[in-house]
């Protein structure tokens, strides 16, 4: 357990700034001190904590339409009923994913049967129960699942992704 979310912590810390930490180190060998310093702190900038609904707003499985970390990374919010893993809220059951499919980026669509979301380009796949574990297709990686916080008032927050969103170097830009 501690080992994996020792994981998790390298992985998003990967994802929110590796790409540019890695820019940023390569660039300081080429420029004045200054400009390497701001290239840095650039990589260091964290996911924004973007308030997406209130518990009252969410009925068991109808996803809401969210965007996150920004309105051009399209996501769904959703309450399942049931306890999952990585499930916010008082329950457990509340869980956040991009809607981009990994493999080429075309938006899928929520299938409230199975509790999937299903890519119409080349079919693939994910379980909205399992934190977007694809199930079949052509995507090499799960869906990125969104960190969600819940306050004492109700008010659901975003404030991280597990994966790289499509299209992106950095989730956040
Ligand atoms: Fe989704 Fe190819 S774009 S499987």
């Amino acid at each position: 357990m501690k080992c994996n979310r020792l994981v998790d912590v390298g992985r998003r810390q990967f994802l929110r700034g590796g790409v540019l930490g890695v820019a940023g180190a390569a660039a300081a060998t080429v420029m004045p001190a200054g400009q390497a310093q701001a290239q840095q702190a650039r990589a260091m900038v964290d996911y924004p904590s973007n308030r997406l609904a209130n518990l009252a707003d969410l009925e068991v499985n109808e996803p809401m339409d969210i965007g996150y970390p920004d309105a051009d990374s399209p996501g769904i919010l959703l309450k399942l009923g049931t306890p999952v893993e990585g499930g916010a809220g008082p329950e457990g059951d509340i869980v956040a994913y991009s809607v981009l499919c990994p493999h080429k980026g075309f938006y899928m669509s929520y299938h409230a049967a199975d509790r999937t979301l299903n890519c119409p380009g080349h079919f693939s796949r994910f379980d909205c129960e399992k934190g977007g574990q694809q199930i079949w297709g052509h995507a090499t990686q799960n869906l990125p699942q969104f960190a969600l916080r819940v306050d004492d008032k109700g008010d659901i927050y975003a404030e991280g992704a597990d994966e790289l969103i499509y299209g992106r170097l950095s989730n956040v830009l």
